[in-house]
């Protein structure tokens, strides 16, 4: 039997925090919440879902990595913070033929102007941001029609 695809969804910095983080911005789910409908949704498409957050920009490089070697179906990242500043993780995306989707809670162009940049979104196929937790379920459902 062919094994299950896998999806790999990667969070990074302060995302941990989630339910009690700036909730005005981020909303009330915890990341577990998120994980948990992610897992649900990606199995009823036919995908395993890969779900991990780290605060280390080195720990994310690994996972895209690892997405790589294993030919992952596709990388749904929240970069968080390193979406803005990390060159790193942009390359190591570049690297990958893995298509990877950027997903982000809040709408980083409406807000600080340091946020309008993302290194991330220049290596990603789709951007999803400003729905909030659902803006990972949007990134799934694209991800799993490629
Ligand atoms: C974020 C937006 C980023 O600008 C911020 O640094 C985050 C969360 C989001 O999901 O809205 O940590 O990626």
């Amino acid at each position: 039997m062919a094994e299950t695809p896998t999806i790999y969804v990667l969070n990074g910095p302060n995302l941990n925090l989630l339910g009690t983080r700036e909730p005005e911005i981020y909303g009330s789910d915890t990341l577990d919440m998120i994980a948990e409908r992610l897992r649900s949704q990606g199995g009823n498409l036919g995908f395993h879902i890969e779900f991990r957050q780290s605060n280390h920009e080195g720990t994310l490089i690994d996972w895209i990595q690892e997405a790589g070697a294993k030919a992952a179906h596709a990388i749904l990242i929240n970069a968080a913070g390193y979406t803005h500043t990390s060159i790193a993780i942009h390359d190591a995306l570049k690297a990958v033929t893995v298509p990877v989707f950027e997903v982000h809670l809040s709408e980083p162009k409406e807000r600080e102007a340091f946020r309008h940049t993302s290194y991330v979104g220049m290596v990603a196929k789709e951007c999803f941001s400003g729905h909030g937790a659902k803006s990972y379920e949007l990134a799934l459902d694209a991800a799993a029609q490629l």
